[in-house]
């Protein structure tokens, strides 16, 4: 198959013009793959289980996890779903359109090869003016899991789709890098207690403004218990995961301690390595506290060591740690002190790597509140849980 790529000239105000044939595509039960401000989305029309199954068939995924429906509007949503709960209409009226995912009971109109089988269905309103006006113009739901190959890091920009879906998809409406660079929040409604299955964008700490308190599903904060399955079924894969073998480098609990207590004796020989490096760079080195500082330490010391081994090693670091390292290849994947930016740049980071042929990855890890929790879970997830304590 040939796949059209269309190019929107100003994403922010997308023109009918450039997007409708993309819409006919859908009616019609083909793919298009389309930007939202999340990540890039491979869409059908939801209704359809036969666009659904094509969805399955060019991202290589099991049938069995379920796929988001996407709308453009409020109205759009109640023949969805047997039911609004309270808590999710006051969740839609201040996230959407927005980066968050709600699990509801399904209508019958939602067919079971949409939703991997389930009597639920999620359904998300994105607030990229592009995805939005594609999907009132397809005038049907639009069935869009993230438009990468199963397994892969989901596409932040057209080329990244354009890299595993060329070929498989009828369309790819080009509308530039996304702007979060991580998938919406899941949250599953459809239950006594509100839960949070995926973290994303829409915190926690937002999510609990509005509800009071929400859960989080087990499966966000590590490997699943034996015998135990998660609630949002794409969890149970190995997700998000590049080629190389991703290690994720964190701070032991008594290693912060130890940091943070002036006079021990870790705090004074950190402190007077980090005066020392400044030093050498002929500056004082003010931007790093000493637990970056130690941790970019380690995650140099690690890669280096693996290096030896005569393997291609990168390390994935920040701007402010960029200049500890003495490891050959290195990427920044943002600011620390601005989760936004590390959201954004991590999965291109990640595909970056995989191009290098890089074999083994070494990543600093964040703080994990907020935006950082989401950050955290998804480096988690792609390193198959690699932790490397120290
Ligand atoms: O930001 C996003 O959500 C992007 C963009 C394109 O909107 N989409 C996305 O879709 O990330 P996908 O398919 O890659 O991830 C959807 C996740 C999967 O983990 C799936 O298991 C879960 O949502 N999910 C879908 N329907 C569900 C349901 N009924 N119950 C529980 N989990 C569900
Ligand atoms: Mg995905």
């Amino acid at each position: 198959m040939e796949t059209k790529r269309v190019i929107i000239k100003d994403a922010a105000y997308p023109r009918d013009e450039e997007l409708m044939e993309a819409a006919q595509v859908l009616r019609g039960g083909g793919l298009v793959a389309f930007p939202t401000e999340t990540v890039y989305g491979l869409g059908g029309n939801g209704l359809d289980e036969d666009a659904a199954e094509k969805i399955y068939r060019a991202k290589g995924r099991p049938s069995d996890n379920p796929l988001i429906l996407h709308i453009a509007a409020m109205e759009e949503l109640e023949p969805l779903v047997e039911d609004i709960p309270e808590g999710a209409r006051r969740l839609a009226a201040r996230f959407w359109p927005g980066p968050l995912t709600m699990i509801f009971p399904k209508s019958k109109i939602v067919p079971y090869g949409t939703t991997g089988g389930l009597d639920t269905v999620a359904v998300r309103m994105p607030a990229d003016p592009t995805a939005r006006r594609l999907i009132a113009l397809a005038g049907v739901p639009v069935a869009a899991p993230s438009a990468n190959t199963s397994g892969r890091p989901s596409p932040t920009t057209a080329d990244h789709v354009w890299q595993d879906m060329e070929g498989k998809i009828d369309l790819l409406v080009d509308g530039g890098p996304v702007g979060i660079g991580l998938e919406s929040t899941i949250v599953d409604v459809s239950g006594p207690v509100p839960a949070i299955l995926r973290p994303g964008a829409i915190t926690r700490e937002m999510v609990e403004e509005v509800l009071g308190t929400v859960e989080v599903d087990p499966a966000v904060a590590g490997p699943m218990a034996e015998g135990t399955a998660p609630k949002a079924p794409g969890m149970k894969y190995k997700h998000y995961a590049p080629k190389g073998e991703l290690t994720l480098v964190r701070l032991k609990e008594e290693t912060v301690r130890e940091l943070r207590r002036p006079g021990s004796t870790l705090y004074v020989q950190v402190q007077s390595a980090l005066a020392a490096f400044g030093m050498s760079l002929g500056r004082p080195f003010a931007q790093l506290d000493l637990e970056s500082f130690y941790m970019a330490r380690k995650v140099d010391e690690a890669a280096r060591q693996m290096e030896q081994t005569g393997a291609s090693v990168g390390v994935i670091c920040t701007d402010e740690t960029m200049a500890v390292y003495k490891t050959c290849l290195k990427r920044s994947i943002g600011k620390r002190a601005q989760a936004d930016t590390v959201a954004h740049n991590l999965y291109g980071v990640l595909r970056e790597m995989d191009d290098l042929g890089v074999q083994y990855i070494y990543s600093e890890s964040f703080v994990q509140d907020h935006l950082g929790f989401a950050v955290m879970n998804r480096l988690d997830k792609a390193a198959g849980h690699r932790i490397l304590a120290v």
